[in-house]
């Protein structure tokens, strides 16, 4: 089984190598091809994911380059983790959107919008030369906004899936703070990419959420970075990003003081470069834990391995949306426990969703048509639109002057602008 990674050259890449590593029953890769456009975070990146795969005896062979075209060839999936731009450009989105009194986020608002359109592009370009080499090759999206790029390539006709580590995240917390395996506990996950709830968390055909929320009430809220309140009122939990909703003007007034994630991340990415390049490091470090990428290995890997054994088990992804919630478009993309199988990710029915949350979903989806369209087809008034649109933004001042903003700061990166 051969996998390409494209953006392999990010310093997730040992998390994930890790992954295939350590579950290589479920999915036995022989070969493993990391390609990237900078030479020297691949040498340092795939010299860290050889040793890492020796060690644990894996008789997987890791090559790396720079052509997509060479690199792909012959893949059964291609994983997609790439940032354009890198952290530079994530850095600006986390920042111009704050002048204005709004988020500054990778995936969330105007930032978010920023990033989707940099990337659908991109994406686009790379999905349609893996299909001309190899037309069945499955692509598992794990690049953001993984909503946006997702519906861009399933609406371009890829065989794609996105996938985010948001539900296995919770998966595993909620196992560990129960005390059972994390495969016995079932998320009745609902809405769209970084936007979602648990409803209902299940372990031996029972719901032990409004237990988790009493005995465990504070824990939860502490990694949400929000109150207690918020899980005992709403008796469901909502995904972090929520916070950025629900309490938007504290937060921005927070990110107006402190450090962007994207300098946090830059620092932490020098740091982590270093050790990879030590030849002695042959398994990852204790500070990768702190990128947010957790349990993204065993997610890419579930997910991977159903798609391409046909396995039709159940796991959270981004899929066509299809009915599945009667309120959306049938083309819209929603993160949602779904049936994987090698004809791809279908939605597993799902209760009708309370206004409380289906008011939310449904605008943030117009959001992500427009911002689609944005990125297709270029141009100052889709950009506008979709900011107008966002339930985050919504006047007509702040979408004119978040537009300029994110004009004159992704000029270089936007062939239209
Ligand atoms: C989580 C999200 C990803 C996001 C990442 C950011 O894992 O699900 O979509 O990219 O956090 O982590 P970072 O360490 O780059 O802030
Ligand atoms: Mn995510």
């Amino acid at each position: 089984m051969k996998l390409a990674v494209v953006g392999g050259g990010s310093t997730y890449t040992p998390e994930l190598v890790d992954g295939f590593a350590r579950l290589r029953d479920a999915l036995p890769v022989t070969e493993l091809v990391l390609i990237d456009p900078d030479a020297r975070r691949l040498e340092l990146v795939g010299g860290l994911a050889r040793r890492i795969l020796a060690r644990q005896g894996h008789p997987g062979r890791v090559s790396w380059t720079a052509d997509l075209d060479a690199g792909a060839d012959g893949a059964d999936a291609v994983l997609l983790q790439l940032r354009v731009g890198g952290q530079a450009a994530r850095q600006q989105d986390e920042t111009w959107p704050l002048e204005c009194g709004c988020v500054g986020q990778e995936t969330t608002g105007a930032g978010g919008l920023a990033k989707a359109l940099r990337t659908v592009p991109v994406v686009l370009d790379i999905a349609e030369r893996v299909r001309r080499r190899n037309p069945d090759a499955w692509i598992v999206d794990f690049t953001n906004p993984v909503g946006i790029v997702t519906r861009a390539l399933l609406g371009a006709g890829h065989r794609a899936v996105g996938l985010c580590n948001v539900a296995i995240g919770f998966q595993r917390k909620f196992a560990r703070l129960l005390g059972v395996a994390p495969e016995d506990v079932a998320l009745e996950h609902v809405g769209l990419n970084h936007l979602t709830w648990e409803r209902s968390v299940t372990v031996g055909g029972r719901d032990v959420l409004p237990r988790l929320i009493a005995e465990h009430g504070d824990a939860i809220a502490a990694d949400l970075r929000m109150p207690r309140s918020v899980v005992d009122r709403l008796g469901v939990v909502p995904s972090y990003y929520l916070r950025y909703f629900y309490q938007h003007d504290e937060v921005v007034r927070q990110l107006r003081t402190g450090p962007s994630r994207a300098a946090e991340v830059a620092a932490m990415e020098r740091e982590l470069l270093a050790l990879y390049a030590d030849p002695a490091l042959d398994e990852k470090p204790e500070l990768l834990a702190r990128r947010g990428g957790a349990f993204y290995s065993e997610a890419a890997v579930a997910l991977t391995a159903s798609l391409l054994r046909d396995t039709g088990d159940v796991q959270v992804v981004n899929a066509l949306n299809n009915g599945t919630l009667p309120f959306l478009p049938d083309d819209a993309v929603i993160e949602v426990p779904a049936a994987v199988d090698a004809r791809g990710a279908h939605p597993l029915p799902v209760r009708p969703l309370e206004p409380l949350y289906a008011g939310l979903v449904a605008s943030v989806t117009a959001y992500e048509h427009l911002a689609l369209e944005a990125a297709l087809k270029g141009g100052r008034d889709r950009v506008f639109a979709a900011l107008l649109a966002h339930p985050l933004i919504g006047q007509l001042d702040h979408a004119d002057r978040l537009t300029d903003a994110l004009l004159a700061h992704n000029r270089d990166h936007l062939a239209w602008a």
